[in-house]
């Protein structure tokens, strides 16, 4: 082992170190700040009022980059090192930089059952905020971390997507500012054009300054039904039949823990529930989510009532599969009762504070990937990423495609089940190659006309990336809006060759 090879050891190895004493202790610190300043701002509710001014404020920045001569293109001025993606873009550093410090629920109106926010609003803040009044989202975005602004222009999605389709189909206005500094709002009757191009364009139309969502009544529990399953055939089949049932399945989700076998899950929210089997995930002793819904396939069939915010956050406190690569005892019993609580570290302070040969590890041997496929090509793509990447757990997520115009309109023109296969962590095929896998799988997903998620790397070229989304729309609204010099395109945002 060279130098070289004894370093990256030393950090990847005892990691941990720097972790326990450095990282958590911080990112307990970043959020009571946060949660503090959260609270004071909804109590003297403060928030509207500095809203008008704070998106003046956005507009004289774009002004200013016209009057300046508009000679480099523009994105928001949140550091790469902020975002829950794992990539950096490299434009950050060229690129004019617009501050765009928007974080505050605007107004809640339980009458029209529609929230406002800020872009940046993250979904932690938004269950804290709404469950108090007996409301939720109906698409909850897992990770607290989350914002609006990134689940709208990029993508959002969550286990309830089969029946609501992905975070921006509950979305009912965009306000934007725009490449010449106007501000404008957009709805299904207002500017329709431009609210469909919205969705997935990453800040690529005009920077977001405020968004109304949809709200549901929120219940107390989830009854959640563990079902597990030891062929591949009954773990497509269970999966699929929860997915086509939105009515009796509120939520559906699975985790594949091998080839052949996997625990699919439903349920349901609902006010009663039966004590004994009532299970808070969030007490910071419990065992990692995942890690719980894996003794079923040993234990077989069972369910349980999950506190409702519980259960949109349950795969938070281990960042789905992907602590177990950063702290690989985190699971055991002594760590989550001294640290548990301070877990997750802030995803932006491990990507701050992460070295070089860290990064260049990540990069060779870890895949970040979500692929949105078929329903029906879930059997073949199960068997692609067996081959492929030998990669597990894999998460599958069911979710609607609607017949919405934009990015993924769907190509045979009616509304499809498609589903999320979301693979986090190290492949172990022998063959796994970061470029050459990812753009085999990339390849099998275009052929089957599904979509891959953006916050993670496309090796795309961008005759394909074309190939895969429906520019048709957004190349219209682009040239009417006068992006061409305001904005770089989505491609030139999102391919590996602009992130470091
Ligand atoms: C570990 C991990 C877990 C994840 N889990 C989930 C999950 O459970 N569910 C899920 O749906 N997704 C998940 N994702 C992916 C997630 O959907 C994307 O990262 C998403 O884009 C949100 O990220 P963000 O809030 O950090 O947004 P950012 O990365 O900050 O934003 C995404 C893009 O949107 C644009 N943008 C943001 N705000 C504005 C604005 N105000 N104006 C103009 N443009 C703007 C920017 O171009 C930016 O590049 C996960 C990702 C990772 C790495
Ligand atoms: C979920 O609720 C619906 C009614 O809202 C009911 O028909 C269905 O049986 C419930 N499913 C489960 C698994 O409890
Ligand atoms: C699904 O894949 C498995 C494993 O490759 C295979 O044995 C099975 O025949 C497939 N089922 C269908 C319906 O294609
Ligand atoms: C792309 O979108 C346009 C306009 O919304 C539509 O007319 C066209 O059929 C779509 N193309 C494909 C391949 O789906």
């Amino acid at each position: 082992m060279g130098d070289k090879g004894l370093i990256e050891h030393v950090i990847v190895n005892h990691r941990w170190v720097f972790v326990c004493l450095f990282l958590l202790p911080m990112s307990v610190v970043y959020d009571f700040v946060f949660y503090l300043r959260n609270w004071i701002v909804f109590k003297l509710s403060s928030a509207p009022k500095r809203h008008q001014q704070r998106v003046a404020d956005v507009q004289t920045q774009v002004r200013k980059w016209i009057n300046d001569g508009a000679d480099t293109q523009m994105c928001t001025a949140r550091p790469g090192w902020a975002t829950v993606s794992f990539r950096r873009g490299k434009y950050k550093r060229t690129m004019r930089k617009i501050s765009v410090n928007l974080v505050d629920i605007l107004s809640v109106d339980a009458e029209k059952r529609l929230v406002r926010v800020e872009p940046l609003v993250s979904m932690g803040q938004i269950t804290a905020t709404l469950s108090k009044l007996g409301w939720t989202l109906p698409v909850l975005p897992e990770l607290d971390d989350l914002t609006v602004g990134g689940l709208i222009m990029g993508c959002g999605i969550e286990t309830s997507s089969h029946k609501y389709g992905l975070f921006q189909e509950t979305c009912v206005a965009y306000e934007l500012v725009l490449a010449d500094g106007s501000l404008i709002r957009c709805s299904e009757d207002e500017n329709p054009d431009l609210f469909h191009a919205v969705p997935w364009s990453y800040g690529t139309l005009g920077l977001l300054v405020a968004a109304e969502l949809q709200i549901v009544p929120a219940k107390k529990y989830v009854k959640l039904d563990y079902i597990p399953t030891y062929t591949r055939e009954s773990m497509v089949t269970t999966f699929t039949e929860a997915a086509a049932r939105p009515e009796k399945n509120e939520f559906v989700e699975c985790i594949v823990f091998g080839n052949d076998h996997g625990v699919v899950m439903t349920a349901n929210m609902t006010d009663t529930c039966e004590p004994e089997k009532v299970n808070v995930l969030s007490r910071h002793w419990k065992p990692w989510f995942y890690k719980h819904v894996e003794t079923f396939l040993s234990r077989g069939g069972s369910s349980e009532y999950i506190p409702l915010r519980d259960y949109y956050h349950r795969h938070t406190r281990s960042l789905f599969w992907s602590l177990q690569d950063i702290i690989s005892f985190g699971n055991h019993p002594v760590f989550r009762w001294l640290f548990g609580w301070m877990v997750p570290p802030k995803i932006s302070l491990i990507k701050l504070t992460q070295l070089e040969a860290v990064k260049r590890l990540y990069e060779e041997r870890q895949m970040i990937q979500d692929m949105l496929v078929p329903i029906n090509k879930l059997n073949e793509s199960l068997d692609i990423f067996e081959a492929e990447t030998q990669l597990y757990p894999l998460w599958l997520c069911p979710m609607l495609v609607k017949t919405t115009p934009g990015f993924i309109q769907p190509k045979r023109g009616k509304e499809e089940m498609f589903v999320d296969i979301g693979a986090y962590g190290a492949p172990k095929a022998p063959q796994y190659h970061a470029e050459t896998t990812t753009r085999l799988i990339e390849e099998y997903v275009r052929s089957v006309d599904g979509y891959q998620m953006l916050y993670a790397d496309t090796y795309q070229t961008e005759e394909e990336f074309r190939r895969m989304f429906n520019h048709t729309l957004y190349d219209k609204m682009r040239k009417q809006l006068d992006c061409e010099k305001a904005f770089p395109q989505v491609y030139g945002k999102v391919n590996k060759k602009v992130r470091e």
